[in-house]
C-alpha cells in the first residue's frame, strides 16, 4: 500500500498524535475535528510532541555530561566533546517545522478525497463513530483504506452497509503512539485479506519516536490483546483499594516494583482516560457476559463526576498542571 496522504479524524489524544506520526514518516495528513478551535488545540497538540522530540534530543549530551560528572567528578574538554558528537541531535528544529508543516488541520471532509489512508480517532461510541464512517465512506477514493482506531466496538457492526465495507478494519495504536510501537489490525468479516495484509507492510514501515512500529494481527474480538489483558486488572486493583487492601499510590507502586510493569493500573488508566477504560469494560462485559469484566463501580463513579484522568486534571489521581 502506497500513502502519499493520510486523513485523521478526531484530534484529540489519539487522533493528534497518530496524525504527528504518520507526519514524522513523511506522510501528508489532514486532520479534522468538530470546529476550528478543536482542531487548533489538535495541531498545537502535534507541535508539542515534535517540540518534545527536539527538546529531548538536545539535552542528550548535556545531561549524560552531567550524569557522569555527578558520578566521576569533571570531564575534560575532548571527553565533552567526544559525548557531544556521539549524542548529536539527530532530530533538529527545522525537521520537526516540517513535521508539522505537513499536518493540515481541517473541519471539512471535502480534504479526503485523495487520501489514500484514513484513520478515525473520535469519541468511542458507536453513535458518533459511525456517521464519521459513513461521512468517511462518501469522500474517500474507491481504493483507501478505512481505519478505525477503536479499543472495543465491532468493526463488523460498525463497516456493516459502507461502500468501503470491504476496505474497513481496525488499526488500533496505543497510547502514546509517539513511544508505544504496537498497532492490533484486525479485519471484520467482509475486510479484503489484501487490505488487511497492504496496511500491515504499511506500518511495518514507519517509526515512532523510539522504535519501529509492532504492527500485530488480532481477530476482530472485543479489547484485542492488550485491553482484554489490561481490563481485569484495573477491576482487581479497584476491587483492592476499596477492601482496604491499601493506598492507590502503594497498588501501583507494588505492580512497578514487584511486577516489573512500567506504570501502575490507576496510573494507566488515568493517562489512557477514563472513559476509555469505562468504555473497554463495558463492551468486554457486554459481549463475553462474563464477570471477570464486570465495569468497577468506582470507575463508573469517576466517569459520572467527569473525572477522566489526566486530559481533564483528575482521575485516580489530581494533576494539577493539566
Ligand atoms: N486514549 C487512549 O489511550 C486510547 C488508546 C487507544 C485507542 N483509543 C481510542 O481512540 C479513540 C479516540 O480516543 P481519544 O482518547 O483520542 O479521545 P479524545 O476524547 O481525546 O478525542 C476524541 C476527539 O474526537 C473528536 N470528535 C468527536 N466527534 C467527532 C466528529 N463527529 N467529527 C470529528 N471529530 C469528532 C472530539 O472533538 C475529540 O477531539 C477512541 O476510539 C478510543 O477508544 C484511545
Amino acid at each position: 500500500m502506497r500513502v502519499a496522504k493520510a486523513g485523521v479524524v478526531g484530534a484529540g489524544t489519539m487522533g493528534a498524535a497518530i496524525a504527528e506520526l504518520l507526519a514524522f514518516n513523511g506522510i501528508e495528513v489532514v486532520l479534522k475535528d468538530v470546529d476550528a478551535p478543536t482542531v487548533e488545540k489538535g495541531l498545537a497538540r502535534v507541535r508539542s510532541i515534535v517540540d518534545d522530540l527536539v527538546r529531548y534530543q538536545a539535552e542528550r549530551a548535556p545531561k549524560e555530561v552531567e550524569r557522569i560528572e555527578a558520578l566521576a567528578g569533571d570531564l575534560t574538554d575532548a571527553q565533552r566533546a567526544r559525548i557531544a558528537a556521539q549524542l548529536a541531535p539527530r532530530f533538529s528544529r527545522a525537521r520537526g517545522d516540517e513535521v508539522v508543516a505537513r499536518v493540515h488541520g481541517v473541519t471539512e471532509y471535502d480534504a479526503f478525497r485523495e487520501v489514500d489512508l484514513a484513520i478515525e480517532a473520535v469519541f468511542e461510541r458507536p453513535e458518533v463513530k459511525r456517521p464519521v464512517l459513513e461521512s468517511l465512506d462518501r469522500v474517500l477514493p474507491d481504493y483507501a483504506a478505512l481505519g478505525s482506531n477503536t479499543s472495543s466496538l465491532s468493526i463488523t457492526r460498525l463497516a456493516r452497509g459502507l461502500r468501503h465495507v470491504r476496505e474497513t478494519l481496525v488499526v488500533h495504536f496505543f497510547n502514546p503512539p509517539y513511544t508505544l510501537p504496537l498497532v492490533e489490525v484486525a479485519g471484520g468479516v467482509d475486510t479484503r485479506e489484501d487490505v488487511v495484509v497492504e496496511t500491515i507492510d504499511f506500518l511495518q514501515g514507519l517509526k515512532n519516536h523510539r522504535y519501529p512500529l509492532v504492527p500485530i494481527r488480532v481477530k476482530e474480538s472485543p479489547a484485542f490483546v492488550v485491553n482484554r489483558l489490561l481490563a481485569p486488572v484495573l477491576a482487581e486493583a479497584c476491587a483492592a483499594l476499596e477492601a482496604g487492601l491499601a493506598s492507590s499510590r502503594d497498588i501501583d507502586a507494588a505492580m512497578k516494583a514487584g511486577a516489573g510493569q512500567p506504570m501502575g493500573p490507576f496510573e494507566l488508566a488515568d493517562l489512557v482516560g477514563l472513559d476509555v477504560s469505562l468504555e473497554v469494560a463495558e463492551s468486554l462485559y457486554r459481549e463475553f457476559g462474563d464477570p471477570k469484566f464486570r465495569p468497577p463501580v468506582l470507575l463508573r463513579r469517576l466517569v459520572d463526576a467527569g473525572h477522566l484522568g489526566r486530559k481533564t486534571g483528575q482521575g485516580f489521581y489530581e494533576y494539577p498542571e493539566a
